[in-house]
């Protein structure tokens, strides 16, 4: 039996909530597991350590430092939560679960973390409905690599078939709900709204709806550890170019959470009007809530027609719906006002320096 799981991302709001989440599990196969995370400063390692977490100091862009953490630590499941569209990171990782494959002479697995909003128009996918249990990975390969998460998706599932190694693509939607790790707390999309709205003084929306897949973050890390059990107890799932799953609860309408967050800061004194005003420009959008330009109409207007089959099929049971997430937006609120203290790196790179100093 699997034992050895290692969470890459150990210190961010996905990976730190599997890490808390695989930990908590008093009761199934996962108690006899060691969870090992990596993550990228000492004081990060530090941090995680004082919490009885395996931590490991490790830039993912290092081939040898990756195949030395998992050969050294006899990984055999890695969860990859650090990155969802950077090709060279899994690269890395499912080569090293290859040769740990070789020397241990089990089966390995990689469970990684990819974007649900590729499967909407606004992420250059063909309208209509799209199902995970449709061919995806085929008409991925058909759509070719221009976005680096679909390079990625298409990267895991080869170099993993290469090496002999089983795959899972959670296909991760907007995430809200303060997370429970050692590190960061905060989702992307609404700790963002928040920070600039004060920021601005007026809750910006934007000119058109958008009603994106969503998941509460706790329904979300109870996925991952389903399909954790689920390879402990070796049942055979859909992996590999099936192993497809759309991890999404419900939707939601920023047209109704905008209201709510215009009341909600404005009761507090933290802007000057109790209504949502409509975006000047995609431009100063993407600068003040510091998403990339190529990104920020996806991420503020898109829909999508995406239907998960395969998450509900190994029996995920989400928690939340849209009413219980659009009843509980005071306390996103207040998660973003208590929480927002370790800044976010994730689209480090793709802002210039200028935007990303003027940013919140
Ligand atoms: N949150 C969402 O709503 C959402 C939705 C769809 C997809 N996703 C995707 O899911 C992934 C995780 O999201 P998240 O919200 O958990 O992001 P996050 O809080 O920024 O966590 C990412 C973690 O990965 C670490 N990391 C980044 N580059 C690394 C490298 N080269 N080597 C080692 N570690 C590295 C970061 O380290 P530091 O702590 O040092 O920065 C951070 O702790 C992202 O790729 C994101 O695009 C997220």
């Amino acid at each position: 039996m699997s034992q050895n799981i290692l969470v890459t991302g150990g210190a961010g709001y996905i990976g730190g909530s599997v890490v808390a989440e695989l930990l908590s599990r008093t009761s199934s196969s996962i108690k006899g597991a060691t969870v090992f995370a990596t993550v990228r400063s000492e004081e990060q390692v530090q941090r995680l350590s004082k919490h009885g977490i395996g931590a490991i100091q490790l830039d993912l862009h290092n081939e040898t430092a990756a195949m030395e953490a998992v050969i050294r630590n006899e990984i055999d499941i890695i969860i990859h939560t650090a990155s969802s569209a950077v090709p060279s990171h899994v690269s890395n990782l499912v080569k090293a679960l290859g040769r740990r494959r070789q020397v241990g002479g089990k089966e390995t697995y990689f469970i990684h973390s990819s974007i649900l909003t590729m499967f909407g128009e606004d992420g250059g996918w063909p309208s209509g409905e799209v199902r995970d249990t449709d061919p995806l990975f085929e008409k991925e390969k058909q759509l070719g690599t221009d976005h680096p998460g679909r390079a990625t998706d298409i990267a895991v599932v080869e170099q993993a078939k290469a090496e002999g190694v089983v795959t899972f693509l959670v296909m991760v939607p907007t995430v809200y709900g303060k997370g429970s790790g050692q590190g960061r707390r905060l989702s992307v999309n609404i700790p963002a709204y928040v920070r600039t709205s004060i920021k601005l003084g007026i809750v910006y929306k934007f000119d058109k709806d958008g009603n994106p897949p969503a998941t509460h973050i706790s329904d979300l890390t109870a996925l991952y550890a389903l399909l954790v059990e689920k390879i402990l107890q070796k049942e055979p799932i859909p992996s590999g170019e099936k192993g497809y799953y759309f991890a999404m609860a419900h939707r939601i309408s920023w047209w109704a959470i905008m209201p709510r967050l215009a009341e909600g800061l404005h009761m507090r004194g933290l802007v000057t009007e109790p209504r949502a005003q409509t975006w000047p420009s995609y431009d100063m959008a993407s600068e003040y809530l510091r998403w990339p330009p190529q990104f920020v109409r996806a991420m503020g207007t898109s829909s999508g027609q995406q239907i998960p089959i395969n998450a509900y099929q190994i029996g995920w049971q989400p928690k939340w719906d849209e009413q219980r997430f659009l009843e509980g937006m005071d306390d996103e609120i207040k998660a973003a006002l208590e929480s927002d203290t370790v800044p976010a790196t994730l689209f480090d790179k793709l802002l210039s320096p200028s935007k990303g100093s003027t940013g919140a």
